[in-house]
């Protein structure tokens, strides 16, 4: 890129140097173990059919591996650089409340940052959260000079780019066809109908955000007010969301039989698979989109910042959010059947509406652990109690507050 500067002067300008990852917690706290794949197993080709199907029906539980050290070193830098710089290219307003949805994406989904406080938590407490968010990187417009972005990152986006696409050609790929063996559809259905990524066509492609997002430590008077959940429990909206592992136990998925919720642990060099809510209404709620949280670490790791880098894979936006389309066998044996309360509603709908409500007062300002629940197009925007029995809207609706939004 030109930036004037070289690679070693920006390198020396920005501070660029490996991150220091935390050590092992010695708290005591024991991780639920995931399931995890090993993706360099995965072969094409009809002689390798057997070693897929063993690698899907590890994946009906779900995970995935791959590497990024240099990236974390990126990131490190480009959330370290200077206030005024960073109030220069934020991805929205200063507050989710005070955003106009009709002008930007916000700070979830815009490109740039998102600054600290941006989110309302509970009991008037806002995040300590910053990131940085990529869109675009699939396609050729990443590039495009008339992006304002910082100097540093615009030195850094081949790695980027090349990071992201690698997930989203490589992983993702692999990650859906597993999925269509599940399913028992042809392999590639997935892909080709709602992942793959044509360039120049930014309406028939799959997309997806980057973000690199580093936790600051929160205020002892704060954390107390939040019960220590410096990121309440939600789902994501996308098809799947790529984690990168890392070793401060903080990242915890509610179970979703017992309602507990249980810490990740820690795998080097991998990824943490988790599906959201495209993939749920895809699949007619059989995989579930899970419900996910951050708490503050353990005292003896409280001195590391936590840096994760994430990849949120969405489906094109004409994509049917239900099963009808993908005609599975598997589905309709079981009895995942598009259920008649949900509209007809495609991708970019979705994405819209959820993506407006993560950091909104009226829907954090909730008593216990779950926010107050909005009703989308016949589904609930954040699904607690989908695998608990005798669930339906109309008992949720009894139990529960729920803010309908007439679309
Ligand atoms: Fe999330």
């Amino acid at each position: 890129m030109t930036t004037g500067l070289n690679r070693e002067e920006i390198e020396k300008k920005y501070n660029v140097r490996p991150f220091k990852e935390a050590t092992p917690s010695k708290s005591g706290i024991k991780p639920i173990e995931l399931d995890s794949i090993d993706l360099s197993l995965f072969k094409e080709g009809p002689e390798n059919f057997e070693t897929r199907k063993q690698l899907a029906d590890k994946l009906e539980k779900s995970i995935s591996t791959y590497g990024f050290d240099h990236l974390r070193s990126i990131a490190q830098s480009i959330l370290e650089l200077p206030e005024e710089t960073k109030r220069n290219h934020l991805a929205g307003a200063l507050t989710s409340d005070s955003e106009d949805r009709s002008k930007s994406l916000g700070g979830e989904r815009g490109a740039g940052f998102k600054p600290r406080g941006y989110w309302s938590m509970k009991n008037g407490v806002r995040d300590s959260i910053e990131h940085y968010n990529f869109r675009d990187m699939l396609q050729s417009k990443f590039f495009d000079e008339d992006k304002n972005y910082p100097e540093v990152v615009k030195e850094y986006l081949p790695e980027i780019s090349e990071y992201f696409k690698k997930l989203h050609l490589d992983i993702l790929r692999k990650v859906t066809i597993l999925c269509d063996i599940v399913l028992e559809i042809p392999e590639g259905y997935l892909w080709e109908n709602y992942y793959k990524v044509i360039p120049e066509d930014y309406v028939n492609s799959g997309h997806g955000f980057g973000r690199f997002m580093m936790y600051h430590e929160m205020k002892p008077e704060d954390e107390a007010k939040v019960d220590k959940q410096v990121l309440r429990g939600h789902s994501d909206g996308t098809g799947f969301t790529f984690i990168t592992s890392q070793p401060i136990l903080s990242l915890q998925i509610r179970d979703y039989y017992t309602g507990e919720f249980k810490y990740v642990g820690h795998k080097k060099n991998s990824l943490i698979v988790n599906a959201g809510d495209a993939t749920e209404f895809i699949t007619g709620g059989y995989f579930k989109s899970s419900i996910h949280r951050v708490v503050a670490p353990p005292d003896d790791q409280r001195q590391f910042k936590r840096l994760v880098i994430i990849y949120f894979c969405d489906p094109k936006y004409p994509a049917v959010l239900d099963p009808e389309p993908l005609n599975s066998p598997k589905l309709k044996r079981l009895g995942f059947v598009k259920p008649k309360e949900w509209e007809k509603i495609d991708f970019a709908k979705w994405d819209d509406e959820k993506g407006r409500l993560f950091g909104k007062k009226e829907v954090n300002d909730s008593q216990g652990d779950e926010p107050n629940l909005v009703l989308l197009y016949g589904r609930l925007h954040e699904r607690w109690h989908q695998a608990e029995a005798n669930f339906s809207l109309e008992e949720a609706k009894k139990k529960y507050k729920i803010i309908e939004i007439n679309n």
